[in-house]
């Protein structure tokens, strides 16, 4: 068997490609994260920062790829562990068998079914600018004297709305309750876990779901507050 079928066949394999594909997703959101958090900079940064970004060119569009691959693959095996998972559930005594499993693990399949439906939505909102395509005429002179896109103004009327605000802290609350298990049990595949830090691990992933859902959050509530004007 070659690498591919063996890392697609094969149990261990398969564990390895959902831990590494989650990471790599992980380490996107993180970076996106860190990008979106300029809001709170004068405009010129972040409006800066996207156009940098749109300057990439080819490689933005591989960087895309890659960043799609991952969430395939990931998704893919996603479902067919809980297929067979759900196949291999004992049916006899007819109640569930709740085990040391912790309630972020055992929905980790429904809360990963609404981050992907997030994404979509989040994409012709802002990516496609679908229900609103004048946010592509809004520009912004940077110090150099380039014309560029005003991300900035697109950020503050889009979380101006406020339904669209509160659907997407509560999106974001989903994704980091997701991450919350989905980073200890990626560690541990990749086989940096050992027994001495599982508690530490633990309680260090949680920490960083929590600050990373707060720090997204902070970002249309300082909108909606009027923290952050165009
Ligand atoms: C409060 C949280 C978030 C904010 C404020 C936010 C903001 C944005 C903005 C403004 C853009 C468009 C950038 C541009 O027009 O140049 C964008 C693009 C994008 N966002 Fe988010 N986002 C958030 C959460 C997320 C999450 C949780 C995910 C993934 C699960 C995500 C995935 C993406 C992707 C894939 C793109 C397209 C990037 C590209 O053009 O290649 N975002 N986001």
């Amino acid at each position: 068997m070659n690498l591919l079928g063996y890392l697609f066949k094969s149990s261990i394999g398969r564990k390895f490609l959902m831990a590494f594909t989650g990471l790599v997703l992980f380490g996107f959101v993180a970076g996106h994260l860190a990008g979106n958090l300029q809001i709170f900079l004068p405009p010129a940064r972040i409006n800066a920062y996207a156009h940098m970004l749109e300057s990439l060119g080819a490689g933005l569009w591989l960087i895309r790829a890659f960043l799609l691959l991952c969430l395939v693959i990931h998704v893919w095996l996603a479902i067919q562990l809980t297929l067979e998972n759900r196949a291999a559930r004992p049916q006899a005594y007819g109640v569930e068998h709740v085990n040391r499993a912790t309630l972020a693990s055992r929905l980790m399949a429904r809360t990963g079914i609404v981050v992907l439906a997030f994404i979509p939505f989040h994409l012709a909102h802002y990516t496609l600018r679908v229900s609103h395509p004048g946010w592509s005429e809004h520009t912004f002179r940077l110090a150099d004297g380039t014309l560029v896109r005003d991300v900035h103004a697109m950020m503050i009327e889009g979380f101006g709305n406020w339904p669209v605000s509160v659907f997407y802290i509560v999106a974001v609350g989903i994704l980091a309750y997701h991450l919350s298990h989905g980073i200890v049990s990626s560690i541990q595949t990749i086989g940096l876990k050992n027994e001495r830090w599982t508690a530490q691990v633990e309680r260090l992933s949680v920490a960083c779901c929590w600050l990373y859902f707060l720090l997204n959050a902070a970002i249309p509530l300082a909108v909606l507050g009027g923290f952050v004007r165009a």
